[in-house]
């Protein structure tokens, strides 16, 4: 190699070493007779300084070059004059002083500075990506996401699972979401579909005896985009047989607190995880992905105004539902307008409504306030905890909708109030799903998770009689409000696998034409087994705190599934299209 050293590699130990380097002019300071460049490649920069007394060739090559030329420069590393050195750079105590110079490859005037961290215009990062990558924020997370991969490799090698690769051309499955279909050439009108996760195949791949697979894996979903969603994103998946469910819980405990303790600045609130039931998350957080880094628990107020005659509650208690609230700690004092701000956001969340109460010290402010009895105020006020300064957020609604609408008001609260430590990675399992969730538009039942996950019960008339009440061996990762991976103990037993997909309203030919080549393949010594998939994009998130997955995957679509620097999705030839037996009928 040419190079001699990496720019971000030099310390005073190099002192009086003769250095060759290449890299990018990340910053140019012409002092009118000294000139001095940052030079930067992937380890770092370092300063290089030109003479124009010295060495005139070199200084002139360094008066020409510009932000982003590729240059390279020879000469001794050496340590900088005294009071001069940058305790900032790792590589402040030494300079290279350039004897000779020369541009590998000029560089456009660049779109956007690449040697700042600056809120830029995303479509311009993404359609210059090899530019947005070069920042060093941004490299740092392309970097952390390798050490998180190789530490996920790492660390499952040593417990004896393999890496096996499953395809991207295979057959739509029932995942949830949309599928990316491809369509085939040589079987006219038939298409694969990419891979929303290698679900069947990793269960299949346990009947074939292959115990602890892993895969880092390539997903595709076609769904909404989110903060923490893209199209196209990557999973780490396995699967072991003759496990239970905490075999696999302790196993990725362990996985994540190496991760953590390895790729992140950030610290671990609590070691070992702590287990909450999908009952219980829902009851104090609203969410089966709670955040745990800070307290404002949701309380239920329904015994304290069970008699009450306020028909915004009574109604929905009637009606089987529950009211309950959050306090926001100081927050008697938003104004009118913030308290409109607010009731219109729970709306936007799905609540037909909010109550607010501001605590004062004559009794409780609100709209609601004088349909309230004072007997009853008081019950909520002991009960809730609210103190003088505080405002109550009540929702009255079905118990699914108002720890939702809570859940996510109480998000608003620690972010607004400051209850969020940023330096803090609070990890939670939660467990102990209902195995069913019953569709009332559609008049049947869904699975939870996945339609593969097992009833902590494997019985059929057990299942039968209660979907929705039966516990399964489904569980979630939970990180900072993050669901960061989900899996279960599967089912291993064709006749309950069939009694799932019945309870899903599906025909016994529908059934077969689905997983018909699962339920062959359980019928031959199908081990019991179970696993689970995090995902890569999101456990990468936590560990750097970026709040978009696009800032730590080197080429993602934008909010519209494009991806700006390649321009796809693209029209096709239409020679490519008869191939296809394809016909476009644009609406
Ligand atoms: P699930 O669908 O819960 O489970 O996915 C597992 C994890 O994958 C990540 N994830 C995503 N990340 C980015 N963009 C997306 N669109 C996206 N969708 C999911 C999440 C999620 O927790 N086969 C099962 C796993 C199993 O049962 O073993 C599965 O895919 O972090």
């Amino acid at each position: 190699m040419r190079r001699t050293h990496r720019c971000g590699d030099l310390t005073a130990s190099h002192a009086g070493q003769h250095a060759i380097l290449q890299g990018w002019v990340h910053r140019q300071r012409d002092h009118g007779g000294l000139i001095f460049i940052d030079l930067r490649d992937r380890a770092g920069i370092v300063q290089v300084v030109f003479n124009p007394e010295i060495t005139p060739d070199a200084h002139k090559v360094a008066s020409e070059a510009h932000g982003e030329y590729v240059l390279e420069i020879e000469g001794p590393v050496s340590l900088r004059p005294a009071g001069t050195e940058n305790s900032d750079l790792p590589t402040g105590a030494i300079e290279v002083v350039a004897i000779r110079a020369e541009v590998l490859n000029p560089s456009l005037p660049l779109p956007f500075e690449v040697s700042r961290d600056a809120d830029l215009d995303e479509s311009l990062r993404l359609r210059y990506r090899y530019l947005d990558l070069r920042r060093e924020r941004m490299k740092n997370n392309i970097v952390t996401r390798a050490k998180v991969v190789k530490t996920m490799r790492d660390y499952l090698d040593e417990r004896g699972f393999i890496e096996i690769e499953t395809p991207i051309l295979t057959k739509s499955t029932l995942e949830g979401a949309r599928d990316y279909l491809v369509p085939s050439r040589v079987h006219p009108g038939e298409f694969y579909a990419l891979p929303q996760s290698p679900q069947q195949l990793k269960q299949i791949l346990m009947v074939a005896g292959l115990d602890r697979y892993y895969q880092i894996a390539r997903c595709f979903r076609d769904e909404d985009q989110r903060g923490d969603r893209q199209p196209e994103f990557t999973q780490l998946d396995l699967e072991m047989s003759f496990v239970e469910r905490n075999d696999v819980l302790e196993l990725m405990e362990e996985l994540y607190i190496r991760i953590a303790e390895t790729c992140s600045q950030r610290k671990l609130m609590a070691k070992p995880f702590p287990r909450y039931s999908y009952e219980e998350a829902l009851r104090r957080w609203g969410s089966d992905k709670p955040d745990l880094r800070f307290g404002v628990e949701l309380v239920d107020l329904s015994d304290e105004v069970g008699e009450t005659t306020f028909n915004a509650f009574s109604a929905v208690l009637a009606a089987g539902g529950v009211v309950k609230g959050i306090v926001a700690p100081g927050w008697a004092s938003l104004t009118r307008k913030e308290t409109d701000a607010l009731i219109d956001q729970a709306k936007q969340f799905g609540a037909k409504g909010l109550v607010t109460l501001a605590v004062e010290a004559d009794g409780l402010r609100g709209g609601a306030a004088k349909f309230l009895s004072e007997q009853e105020t008081g019950r909520i006020v002991a009960r809730s905890g609210a103190s003088l300064g505080d405002m109550l957020l009540i929702v009255a609604d079905q118990p699914l909708v108002a720890a939702d609408v809570l859940g996510r008001l109480r998000l608003e609260v620690g972010r607004r109030c400051n209850l969020i430590d940023d330096n803090l990675l609070a990890f939670g399992w939660i467990i102990d799903f209902p195995l069913m969730e019953w569709l009332p538009e559609e008049n049947r039942w869904t699975f939870m998770h996945n339609p593969f996950c097992s009833a902590i019960v494997m019985d059929a008339d057990a299942i039968r009689a209660n979907p929705g009440g039966i516990a399964s061996n489904q569980y979630d990762l939970a990180c900072n409000g993050y669901e960061v991976g989900g899996g279960s103990i599967r089912i291993h037993k064709p006749e309950i696998q069939r009694v799932i997909y019945e309870l899903m309203g599906y025909s016994k030919e529908e059934t077969e034409a689905s997983i018909g080549h699962m339920l062959e393949a359980f019928e031959y010594g199908a081990p019991p087994h179970g696993g689970i998939a995090t995902g890569l994009e999101r456990t990468v998130m936590l560990m750097v705190d970026e709040p978009n997955i696009r800032e730590v995957m080197a080429f993602p679509k934008n909010q519209s599934a494009q991806d700006l620097l390649m321009n796809a999705p693209s029209g096709v030839d239409e020679r490519q299209l008869r191939d296809l037996h394809i016909g476009l009928h644009l609406g």
